[in-house]
């Protein structure tokens, strides 16, 4: 098959700078330099929450206008999205309860607004033969009252399209990248295709250990005495009855057929890390980044351990307490997670000290973008300062795609 490509909520590109294994933009241009022959078709991007579109922006200066499109995902008229082999999304962890409809009783609707629905629907219009999704590993437990209900029905709503799935909690930094960031990456095949024919025996764990797609690209070992759990989602009737009954304690490794869940607790193989000391760059400008003596107080509470007194709905008054954690981050292991209120005075912030000065600052956009993989200065397309970690703080390590991009190709060149 074509190695053609849509990318959903595509944001910034982390995607396709992946999979196109990107590392540069032409400076004159400001557009990126394809290394790959994945064929983007379409992109979509659209962020809700502010008038000015800062991520398109920054997409269509990278990758240019043609077949980018800035409309609500949900307002896109799915039967018209171009043909392709591979949809890839990075897409958030909601609410994927549902509900008969009150106007058709065998009809059923999810929430509105929930974006999971748009890319089913798109997977169903388009009988997209295969798809990369990436979410926070959260998906998995959520919602705490339900544990593993919303990842049931994602699972479920994907088998009744004709998928086999497999998924992976992926942590970037286990896999040599410079980010501890934990993501579920989730590959799907239509179950009528050769690559479905060509492995009888998804569920074992001999495909999940030596031949799936994330093991060949992610090795795993497995533990003695492994815990296995499998779950048959063909019970119950539909996602409404799984809205109201299931629950599962889905594992960081496994995978789905016919509905047949198989899923264990794997640890990687883990690769030497790249350190925050291996990111960071000299830093001239002594006042965007250099903490001011409030900024360091402000910190030094943020960071450290706290009990504060907190009004529950009901008047009830209760005591938040958290834990003190570094002030600072060491510059010999990987960066945290990165979120996309980086770069503010924020507990979550990262903090380093800068070895030419001996004082502490933020991190800069530029090792913002290279703690994700990004080209420098990838961001750096005409929007503020705070927006460009924002970009970061939502997008994935593009490193762990170019992992998974070889043995993709093949599979998909050879369906
Ligand atoms: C988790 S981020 C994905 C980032 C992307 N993987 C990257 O590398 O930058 C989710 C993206 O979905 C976009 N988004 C949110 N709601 C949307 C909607 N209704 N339609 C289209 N895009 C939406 C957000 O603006 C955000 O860029």
């Amino acid at each position: 098959m074509e190695k053609t490509v849509i990318e959903l909520f595509a944001g910034v590109g982390g995607f396709r700078v992946g999979l196109n294994n990107i590392s540069a933009f032409d400076p004159n241009s400001g557009l990126a330099l394809e290394n790959g022959d994945w064929n983007f078709v379409w992109a979509n991007q659209w962020e809700p929450s502010t008038k000015i579109q800062h991520a398109y922006e920054c997409y269509t200066t990278r990758f240019g206008t043609d077949s980018v499109s800035n409309l609500d995902i949900n307002s896109e008229n799915k039967s018209s999205i171009p043909d392709h082999t591979l949809l890839v999304g990075g897409f958030p962890c909601q609410d994927y309860s549902v509900a008969r409809t009150k106007s058709n009783e065998k009809g059923i609707e999810g929430k509105k607004g929930v974006l999971f629905w748009d890319i089913a629907k798109t997977l169903e219009e388009k009988t997209t033969p295969f798809f990369l999704l990436e979410n926070v590993d959260r998906l998995l437990k959520s919602p705490a009252s339900q544990r593993g209900r919303d990842f049931g029905i994602m699972l479920r709503t994907l088998t009744d399209l004709g998928y086999d799935v497999e998924w992976r909690v992926v942590n970037a930094s286990d896999y040599g990248r410079g980010q501890r960031r934990r993501r579920v990456f989730i590959f799907g095949w239509k179950n009528n295709s050769k690559y479905a024919s060509e492995y009888k025996d998804v569920l074992s764990v001999d495909f999940l250990q030596t031949d799936s797609l994330f093991a060949r690209s992610l090795p795993i070992q497995i533990e003695q005495n492994i815990q296995f759990s499998s779950i048959d989602l063909n019970v119950y009737d539909d996602t409404v009855e799984m809205t109201k009954g299931f629950k599962f304690n889905f594992e960081n490794t496994g995978t789905v057929r016919s509905g047949f869940v198989t899923t264990f607790k794997s640890s990687p193989v883990r690769e030497n890390p790249i350190t925050m000391e291996e990111i960071i760059e000299t830093v001239t400008d002594k006042t965007a980044y250099f903490l001011t003596l409030d900024q360091e107080k402000k910190f030094e509470y943020l960071k450290g351990s706290k009990k504060i007194p907190r009004t529950k709905p009901n008047g009830e008054v209760y005591f938040y307490s958290e834990g003190a954690m570094s002030q600072t981050d060491d510059l010999n292991l990987p960066g945290r997670t990165m979120l996309t209120s980086e770069g503010t005075v924020n507990r979550s912030s990262h903090l380093i000290i800068d070895p030419n000065t001996n004082k502490k600052r933020f991190i800069t956009p530029i090792e913002a973008e290279r703690l994700q993989d990004f080209p420098d200065d990838w961001t750096n397309t005409g929007m503020p300062l705070r927006r460009r970690y924002f970009m970061m703080g939502n997008a994935l390590v593009t490193g762990i795609i170019k992992r998974i991009e070889p043995r993709l190709s093949d599979i998909i060149e050879n369906e």
